[in-house]
């Protein structure tokens, strides 16, 4: 019988996962920034699927399973309500489809903020569950010691600084932050203690193009841009709004597909061949009527 695929077998911590598992590790990331410079930008998506982690996943560098899945997936209202449970359930279908890149899992609002201990429980349970290399989770210098604390325990960090999201209540909207010179020194100071914490890269959102130059700068560790700038070390985008799956287009989203129109388009044809009768056809029956 011929094997399909191989095992590693090789020593006791080797990863007796099937070849051609080869991810991308989260020290293969964080290595692609060299004394502030980053040669390949990264390459970073949301996947909350299976199937859409099978089509991203040979493109991508990393995967997130971003907690907007919320409002794409459950129509909520915000992120907030999102639970550890949703995380895991899409962190574990992400994870079963994809080889290449390297998958993270957001930390859900409630479920890190209240200490490090609380953020090792819930941290620990999404990389067991999902199989996952590493979790996000939003917030500066306040997270500092969590980031740290994960970190020294083996669970890698990506930060997020700038907007972030799961402060809606307190933000009262998703605009632009850091406009004013408060705020952005804030911002950037936010940066650098996330950074001095030891995550391994960090998401910057929504902030004006000179500060995100100016913290992508300030770093050692990649930044990862959403509204943010092109010189940041990567970018990421919810992938439904680069599919066009929503009739908005956010300022900083490019509409790589009209997703919406197709869907809609397939939906009204099939709806009405449905009522002319003209579907099913001879083509979809099994065999012909006597
Ligand atoms: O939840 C999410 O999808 C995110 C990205 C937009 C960075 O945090």
């Amino acid at each position: 019988m011929s094997a399909t695929y191989t095992l590693d077998t090789s020593t006791s911590r080797a990863n007796p996962t099937p070849a051609p598992m080869r991810r991308l590790t989260i020290p293969s990331i964080r290595a692609r920034k060299v004394d502030g410079v980053t040669a390949e930008p990264i390459v970073m998506l949301t996947a909350y699927t299976a199937r859409q982690a099978q089509l991203l996943d040979p493109h991508c560098d990393m995967l997130l399973i971003g907690d907007s899945l919320g409002q794409v997936i459950y129509g909520l209202p915000s992120s907030v309500p999102v639970t550890l449970d949703m995380m895991i359930a899409h962190g574990a279908a992400v994870v079963r489809g994809s080889y290449h890149s390297a998958v993270i899992v957001d930390m859900p609002f409630g479920s890190y903020e209240e200490s490090p201990a609380q953020a090792f429980a819930s941290a620990s349970r999404l990389l067991k569950e999902t199989g996952a290399a590493g979790v996000k989770l939003e917030g500066g210098a306040a997270m500092a010691e969590t980031i740290a604390f994960l970190g020294a325990r083996g669970i890698p960090v990506c930060g997020h600084v700038g907007l972030t999201p799961q402060a809606i209540n307190m933000l009262g909207g998703y605009g632009p932050r850091g406009k004013s010179e408060a705020e952005a020194a804030k911002i950037l100071a936010d940066a650098r203690a996330v950074a001095d914490a030891g995550c391994f890269a960090m998401v910057v959102e929504g902030v004006l193009p000179e500060l995100a130059d100016t913290v992508t700068a300030a770093v050692a560790c990649p930044t990862i841009g959403i509204g943010a700038s092109a010189t940041c070390d990567g970018q990421v985008l919810v992938t439904e709004d680069l599919l066009g799956m929503f009739e908005r287009t956010p300022r900083f989203v490019k509409r790589y597909a009209d997703l919406a129109g197709i869907i809609g388009k397939a939906a009204a044809e099939y709806a009405s061949e449905v009522r002319t009768r003209a579907f099913p056809g001879e083509d979809q029956l099994y065999g012909k009527r006597t």
